[in-house]
């Protein structure tokens, strides 16, 4: 059984490896092996070892599966930063801040391309089924993004549309990632079914917490500014329980600062996280992160590998559920 750093650094090697091969024109390629190289935290493709690892031993096997969902993530965030107008990730400059908008774009082309490449050389057995779920849950993404954007010029959005567009825009990756490695080490239907279900409700939790971090966040640890939510108006669990339970004169500030046309960026973003402290919305939100990683572990019990088996897995949510990076 592999241990989560060593599922690292087989990913990690793999990909360096596979970012040596030397592509033209450079300037299409070298924003992909930019944004691959400078890191992350690869959560994605070890979650779908994990779960490989809990039917099968032979992990080398899905590597290039695994490359494809990490190379698929990378993809998302080049254009997520374009849309978000995001200056860093991974305490560097993001891609089109570096190179212009269109090179985000067809990189990020390139990189979906290239992700369907590194599916397409998984065990042709299963092929058809992960490409299919592969697939629907990339128009899903879409899906969620295009929630997310329609969310910036809404000020009623509910709690329960926000988690229905998290739940597009980040967890069914992380649910898929799961369940593809289920399928391709071979567990039952219910057993790859339930860890699709641990995935969702990780990463509702992941993505409440990456909402969390934004606000609160070190940037040098986190890798990414401060505040950039609140700059795009983003309707994050923070905003949208804020706006719930402020009183006249913080909803009054919230709408005032919400609808500026003209601000100080710095001053804006100070404003509403004064207000958030106000309400002690933290505290909130970390309680909602905590009942869905509850409910993701409480999945995962339900699987039929033995406890030992599961434990890496277990553990892995536990080290999400801390996270300050
Ligand atoms: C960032 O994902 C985008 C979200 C879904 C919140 P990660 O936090 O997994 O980003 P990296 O790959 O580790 O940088
Ligand atoms: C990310 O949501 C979702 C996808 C990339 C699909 P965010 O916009 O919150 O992610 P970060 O904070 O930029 O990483
Ligand atoms: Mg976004
Ligand atoms: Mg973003
Ligand atoms: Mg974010």
């Amino acid at each position: 059984m592999f241990t989560l750093s060593q599922l690292l650094d087989l990913i990690n090697a793999y990909l360096s490896e596979e970012l040596e091969h030397d592509r033209s024109p450079r300037n299409l390629y070298e924003p992909v092996n930019y944004v691959l190289a400078v890191g992350g935290k690869r959560i994605r493709p070890v979650l779908l070892m994990m779960a490989y690892n809990l039917y099968k031993d032979d992990v080398s096997n899905v590597l290039s599966c695994a490359t494809a969902i990490e190379m698929y993530h990378n993809y998302t965030l080049l254009h997520d930063d374009l849309m978000d107008r995001a200056d860093m990730r991974r305490g560097k400059k993001t891609v089109h801040r570096v190179w212009g908008d269109n090179t985000a774009i067809l990189s990020g082309d390139a990189m979906l391309v290239l992700a369907y490449q590194y599916i397409c050389s998984s065990n042709p057995e299963h092929l058809k089924e992960i490409l299919d779920l592969f697939s629907f849950t990339a128009l899903q993404i879409c899906e969620g993004q295009q929630l997310d954007m329609d969310f910036e010029l809404r000020c009623d959005v509910t709690e329960n549309e926000y988690i229905e567009m998290i739940r597009l825009k980040t967890a069914v990756l992380l649910a898929a990632s799961l369940k593809i490695g289920a399928i391709l080490g071979g567990g039952s239907k219910k057993d790859s079914d339930l860890l699709y279900n641990v995935g969702l409700y990780t990463g509702l939790a992941f993505q409440l917490k990456d909402d969390l971090l934004d606000v609160y966040g070190d940037p040098v640890v986190f890798g990414k500014k401060n505040g950039g939510d609140i700059l795009c108006n983003k309707k994050t669990f923070l905003l949208i329980k804020s706006l719930e339970i402020a009183d006249d004169h913080q909803s009054f500030e919230l709408n005032k600062w919400i609808n500026a046309s003209s601000y100080i960026p710095e001053e804006k973003i100070i404003a509403v996280k004064n207000i958030y402290d106000e309400i002690e919305i933290k505290g909130l939100c970390e309680k909602k992160i905590s009942f869905y990683y509850e409910k993701a572990l409480d999945s995962l019990s339900k699987i039929t590998p033995i406890a030992q088996r599961r434990e890496r897995l277990e553990d892995l949510i536990r080290v999400l559920m801390l996270r300050e990076v």
